[in-house]
């Protein structure tokens, strides 16, 4: 139970980097889940909270909303996406939800960068062979990959992730196509970039990068006849989230040569990776990193204690998404 209404009680779903934990722990009674908490030491934990900081492998959900009670004023997610919130839920109960935005911009769009050359010069199955000892000399057919100067991007979901991922292909980009419900001018403008329905990005683009929301709407986004759109050469790179592709069709597109290469750094039920794509040629496979740097997590982790700090306060939290 929450001990007074002078020291409001965080819940720390998992873990929070020192730059967000030292400030909560300033003013606030903390209870951490730890990196293997489940659900139910999560509703063990939860009665009497004021707030709860969850991040993407927390689902936040009517029985953990249930088991904190009329205490709880904030969910501050770790993250920018939150798809693991049940915001309606958070909406029923007046509880307001916040995330992360922009801090991890550049470090999410760099990391589809590196997947998108690691993935389209073989660089994981290339090393793979080397340090297993399976180099046995320079071979002109081997490993022969795509160049990326002059290719056709396609950025599909055009936020800041999307945007700032296009800002760095820029240089070696022929084009640089996009994908969205709702025109941006100002890219278009800056970035030459041109707005096209999610066919013709497929059939034209030599990279797609996804960067939209995990949303219910975008599941399985592209599935066998998305990939089965794409140039055989393409390579598909996904630091959105898992639901967004078809792991199974991706596998097979792949095994069949339907499209040239992929890089991926989210799973559809973390932190399972799925058996066809481990088995997958071309395949470049990383483990949730996107946000991975140190000043993004830093920044992230100091968002989540401005978010809990204002809510508790009275305030509005300045990244309230719900
Ligand atoms: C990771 C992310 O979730 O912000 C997101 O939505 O996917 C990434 O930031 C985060 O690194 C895991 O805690």
């Amino acid at each position: 139970m929450s001990n007074s209404a002078a020291t409001p009680t965080v819940l720390i779903a998992r873990r929070l980097l020192p730059a967000g934990l030292d400030r909560l722990a300033a003013s606030c009674e903390l209870r951490q889940g730890g990196l293997d908490s489940d659900a139910e030491r999560l509703r063990e934990l939860a009665p009497g909270v004021d707030a709860i900081v969850s991040d993407p492998t927390v689902a936040v959900d009517e029985p953990l909303l249930d088991a904190a009670g009329p205490s709880l004023k904030v969910v501050a997610n770790f993250a920018v996406g939150y798809d693991s919130i049940d915001v309606d839920a958070c909406r029923r109960r007046g509880i307001p939800v916040t995330n992360t935005p922009d801090v991890l911009t550049n470090a999410t769009a760099e990391l589809a960068l590196a997947l998108t050359l690691a993935a389209a010069r073989h660089v994981t199955e290339a090393e793979a062979d080397l340090r297993a000892g399976r180099w046995t000399g320079w071979d002109p057919g081997a490993y022969l990959g795509v160049e990326l100067s002059g290719a056709t991007f396609a950025v599909v979901g055009l936020g800041r992730i999307g945007r700032r991922y296009a800002e760095l292909v820029r240089g070696p980009a022929g084009e640089i196509l996009y994908v969205g419900r709702t025109p941006k001018p100002d890219a278009e403008a800056e970035l030459d970039a041109i707005r096209v329905s999610l066919a013709d990005a497929l059939a034209q683009a030599d990279v797609v990068s996804l960067h939209v929301p995990g949303t219910p709407d975008n599941a399985r986004l592209i599935g066998r006849a998305e990939l089965a759109e794409m140039k055989p050469d393409a390579i598909l790179v996904n630091t959105a989230r898992g639901s967004v592709v078809d792991s199974a069709a991706l596998a097979e597109a792949l095994h069949d040569g339907t499209i040239g290469a992929a890089g991926l750094d989210v799973y559809e039920d973390e932190p399972r990776v799925p058996a066809e794509l481990l088995a997958a040629p071309r395949c470049v496979l990383l483990p949730h990193i996107g946000s991975a740097t140190v000043r993004a997590r830093d920044a992230m982790a100091s968002t989540v204690a401005d978010n809990v700090l204002a809510a508790l306060a009275g305030a509005e939290p300045p990244n309230r998404v719900a």
